[in-house]
């Protein structure tokens, strides 16, 4: 390769390079409405956003990346949780289980609650394309089949892993928004539970059950052998 090859090589492939650079930095920042749905932002979404600096959640959360990394990232928890436990939580976070870390009761109003919700559910609405991969933030429970105690036992964890504790009450501890399942054994079978925790609007369209995609098989299996000893 000649010495002017060279020069020209280089010349024109930065002006591809820098031309390709433009020209999708110009695409994204045409898309990002579309992708944001900004038609969609209202003003109670702004006042959620509000409520979410006025208490600094973002010390300890992340969306879409920006925050803190000590507690879960909540860009999809409107999908993942859905809007009835999402308010049940914010009234009351802490979780029975001691081994949790916890989070502080800010005593939200109801308005800054329904606010923060609504700016949830438009933030899970963002088109991150599917970022990120797998809800993450979850602490993973340690492989369910190789432990050597009972599944049931286990079940319990998962139970408090999920915070089905919130919405259903189980032995006088637990939220009321589901029924109790303290004597769930004697009224279902295996195979009925596995589906309604995957799945709760395939038993009833109109839940407020979330659906848990996100449950491993092992931790399902354990969470229905825990389910169905209650009797
Ligand atoms: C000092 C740190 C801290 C601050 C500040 C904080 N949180 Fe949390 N948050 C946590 C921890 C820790 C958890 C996990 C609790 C658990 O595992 O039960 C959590 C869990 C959550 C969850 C449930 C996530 C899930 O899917 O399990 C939501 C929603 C949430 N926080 C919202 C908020 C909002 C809204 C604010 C501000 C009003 C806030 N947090 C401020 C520490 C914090
Ligand atoms: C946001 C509240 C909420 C959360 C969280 C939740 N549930 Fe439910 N669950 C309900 C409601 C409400 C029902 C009542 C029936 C229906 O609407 O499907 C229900 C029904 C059930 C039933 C059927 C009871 C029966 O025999 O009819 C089971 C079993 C159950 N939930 C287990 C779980 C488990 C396990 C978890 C955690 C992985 C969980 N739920 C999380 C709200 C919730």
């Amino acid at each position: 390769m000649g010495k002017k090859f060279a020069r020209n090589f280089f010349i024109l492939g930065t002006a591809i390079c820098t031309v390709v650079f433009i020209w999708l930095t110009i695409d994204t920042h045409t898309t990002i409405p579309k992708r944001t749905h900004t038609d969609q932002l209202s003003e109670e979404v702004i006042l959620g956003k509000r409520v979410w600096h006025k208490y600094n959640c973002n010390d300890c959360h992340t969306i879409l990346g920006i925050g803190g990394y000590y507690s879960p990232d909540v860009t999809k928890v409107y999908f993942m949780r859905g809007e009835a436990w999402l308010k049940a939580f914010l009234k009351d976070p802490e979780s029975p289980d001691p081994k949790r870390r916890k989070m502080v009761n800010f005593h939200l109003s109801e308005d800054e609650t329904t606010r923060l919700i609504t700016f949830f559910k438009w933030v899970d609405g963002i088109d991150t394309n599917q970022w990120p991969p797998k809800p993450i933030g979850e602490g993973k429970i340690a492989e369910v089949e190789s432990k050597s105690e009972p599944q049931v036992a286990l079940g319990k964890g998962v139970f408090e892993k999920y915070r089905c504790d919130i919405c259903h009450k189980i032995e006088g501890k637990g939220g009321m928004i589901g029924p109790e399942l303290t004597r769930e054994g004697s009224k279902r079978d295996a195979l009925w539970l596995e589906q309604h925790i995957r799945d709760p609007k395939s038993h009833d369209p109109t839940t407020v059950m979330p659906p848990f995609p996100q449950i491993t098989k092992g931790e399902l299996n354990a969470l229905v052998d825990y389910l169905i000893n209650l009797k």
